[in-house]
């Protein structure tokens, strides 16, 4: 049973259907008979978190989405257009991703680039995301640590991804390796950036706390085969702020996933 009821009228900006995945010609099936469909809210876009055990295909289901793998069946279409090399959408991970041997500037005008767009105004358009996400003044520094924190490096990478493609951000586990300050600051840098862009926003994390602060909606995901068996819909004001985490309906919900995510994960190791 889908948790993605298929109603042809929805306008999905992301559409796996039917996904299976084998690695040794189908004999295992690490991913069976999936969807994952994202209905396109106009005016607003979603912000979507996957939560899952280790190894239960997170990662994959970003990969497809961003065209970096392609199933073994299925399709994967993007506002209603199958993943090509032209319309590639961009990922970021909790390794920093940058370019080390490139500038902040041309790190985030990168896209930009490979569009043929001239250095004048490519930069002109990557300074203001860089202005937005706070790293005015660090523009003509290298993208590499230790010269810019690993905030400032993630800060790096959201700038990169949105110049490329604001109307989805692909994100695995992108503060996991932040201290808890930086983490909290990106937090609300990313529900502003989602505002501001009404971005489809599509989150991996393991942090259920951060899953429920930032969501519209947190699907889990088992293994073995992979799916989605659970869906939360998060009702909770859609303007957040830490105030949201004093909220007793803050805190029910998290509990209420916390319990979902250890039936998932019994019902794996049964
Ligand atoms: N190239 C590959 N060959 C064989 N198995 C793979 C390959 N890539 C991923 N897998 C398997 O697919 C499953 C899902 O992986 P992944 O999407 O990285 O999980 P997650 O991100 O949820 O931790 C894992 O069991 C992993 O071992
Ligand atoms: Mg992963």
């Amino acid at each position: 049973m889908s948790l993605f009821p298929d109603n042809p009228s929805q306008n999905n900006i992301i559409e796996l259907k039917g996904i299976s995945q084998s690695y040794d010609g189908g004999k295992n099936w690490i991913i069976q008979d999936l969807d994952f469909l994202i209905e396109d809210i106009p005016q607003q876009g979603q912000f979507v978190v996957i939560l899952g055990m280790s190894g239960c295909g997170k990662s994959t289901i970003l990969r497809y989405i961003a065209g970096l793998q392609n199933p073994t069946k299925g399709t994967v279409k993007i506002k209603g257009k199958t993943v090509d090399e032209s319309q590639r959408v961009s990922m970021v991970f909790q390794q920093y991703s940058s370019l080390p041997w490139m500038t902040v500037l041309d790190n985030v005008g990168l896209a930009l680039r490979y569009q043929g767009v001239r250095k004048a105004e490519r930069d002109a358009r990557a300074m203001e995301i860089i202005h937005l996400v706070g790293l005015d003044g660090h523009q003509n520094k290298y993208a590499q640590y230790p010269t810019l924190s690993g905030g400032q490096l993630q800060r790096v990478a959201i700038a990169r991804s949105l110049l490329a493609n604001p109307e989805i951000l692909l994100m695995d586990e992108p503060f996991g390796a932040l201290d808890i300050r930086t983490r909290l600051q990106m937090q609300d840098l990313l529900t502003s950036i989602w505002h501001k862009f009404q971005s489809t926003i599509i989150f991996v994390t393991h942090d259920i706390a951060e899953a429920v602060y930032l969501a519209d909606d947190i699907y889990i995901m088992k293994a073995q085969p992979s799916n989605f068996v659970e869906h939360i819909d998060v009702d909770l004001p859609l303007v957040r702020d830490r105030m949201t985490k004093r909220n007793s309906q803050y805190t029910e919900l998290v509990h209420l996933v916390e319990d979902k995510m250890m039936s998932v994960a019994e019902m794996s190791s049964s």
